[in-house]
């Protein structure tokens, strides 16, 4: 079964044909961190802008680089919500349009849930049931996936998504955006010089809250600069990552202890952070864990993910026709 997806809930205009929800044949991402580089953030109105401007090039490029005609797809999935409204309107209503046009069935499916299949695409053996962590730069969630479907909502942030972090305290020092892989990159050449706090909630909690760690590490900084210390940057780094990974790592494993399963897939933006991937891999030997996280390409934002979501709600069947944009959509 051939699925095409479209992505525009941020700042990526993307489609995608993806092959029985496990294999890409076609994957075009337009980026636009470019142009919201020099804002530090994503510019909603901006950023639908360029959607407006992409999505008719990404969507055909996608069909011809998976060398089929548009009458070759069985189905056409776009992303919903969460995200912004007008971002998610334009591809919505491209993918929408295209499905009337080819008359083959429109699913709209979740962002968060998309983050998650991208797993399905690089481990062709991967099933559920798994503990998910999604760390991206606007969401951080702890689930339990029971099959392709149906998952339950475990852990989430109080304040600031686990990636958001990572972005304001990359702003905070001065580095580029989007924050991750800078301070990723920086950290590796850097030491833990201070212990920031590890924010774990009440005892049990499954929780996250990342604003008072990037409060603490704005606030270092500050007092290093008005008293005219030098400080490392790679050290800020380092030990700024070392304090998310250690909350990320720790309340991860004690889910998966609780529920007795031994897989973790790790999604989204933040699941590209080397620190993060080599901690898991360093608890899963000792600890008899199958760890997984998408290839590179496929963490951050993409449509193979979305398709891929697409499809396992298409061959569970009953899914209705009422798909709109959603920017407070939940999992
Ligand atoms: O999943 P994503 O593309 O977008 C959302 O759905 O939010 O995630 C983007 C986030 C950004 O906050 C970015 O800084 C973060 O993922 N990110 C990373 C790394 N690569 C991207 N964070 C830490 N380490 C990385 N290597
Ligand atoms: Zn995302």
């Amino acid at each position: 079964m051939k699925v095409l997806a479209i992505e525009s809930s941020c700042d990526e205009t993307a489609a995608s044909v993806v092959e029985d929800g496990r294999h890409i044949l076609s994957n075009v991402v337009a980026s636009q961190i470019k142009t919201h580089e020099k804002f530090g953030g994503v510019v909603p109105e901006i950023a639908s802008r360029q959607h407006v401007e992409a999505i008719n090039r990404v969507l055909f490029k996608a069909v011809e680089d998976a060398k089929i005609k548009p009458e070759d797809i069985d189905l056409v999935v776009a992303t919903m919500g969460p995200g912004l409204v007008g971002a998610l309107l334009i591809g919505l209503s491209a993918a929408k349009a295209f499905a009337y046009g080819i008359g083959r069935k429109f699913i709209g499916v979740n962002h968060i849930y998309g983050h998650v299949c991208a797993n399905y695409i690089t481990h062709k053996n991967l099933e559920p049931p798994f503990v998910g962590l999604i760390v991206s730069g606007g969401h951080t969630y702890l689930i339990k996936v029971n099959n392709y479907v149906d998952f339950e909502l475990i852990g989430r942030t109080r304040d600031d998504a686990c990636g958001e972090a990572y972005d304001k305290v990359a702003r905070a020092i001065g580095l580029g955006y989007p924050g991750g892989p800078i301070i990723d990159r920086l950290a590796t050449e850097g030491i833990e010089s201070v212990q920031f706090p590890r924010v774990m909630l009440e005892e049990g909690s499954y929780d996250f809250s990342f604003s008072g760690l990037k409060t603490a590490v704005i606030n270092y900084i500050h007092n290093k600069e008005q008293r005219n210390e030098e400080y490392r940057v790679e050290d800020i780094a380092k030990s700024f990552q070392n304090a998310v990974i250690d909350v990320l790592v720790d309340k991860t494993l004690r889910l998966a202890d609780e529920l007795n399963l031994n897989k973790i897939v790790l999604a989204g933006g933040v699941s590209a952070n080397s620190g993060l991937r080599s901690r898991f891999e360093e608890v899963a030997k000792k600890d008899n864990l199958e760890i997984y996280y998408p290839e590179l390409s496929l963490c951050t934002d993409n449509a193979a993910m979305i398709a891929s979501a697409g499809y396992y709600v298409h061959k569970r069947g009953d899914y209705g026709t009422r798909f709109y944009a959603n920017p407070n959509l939940s999992l």
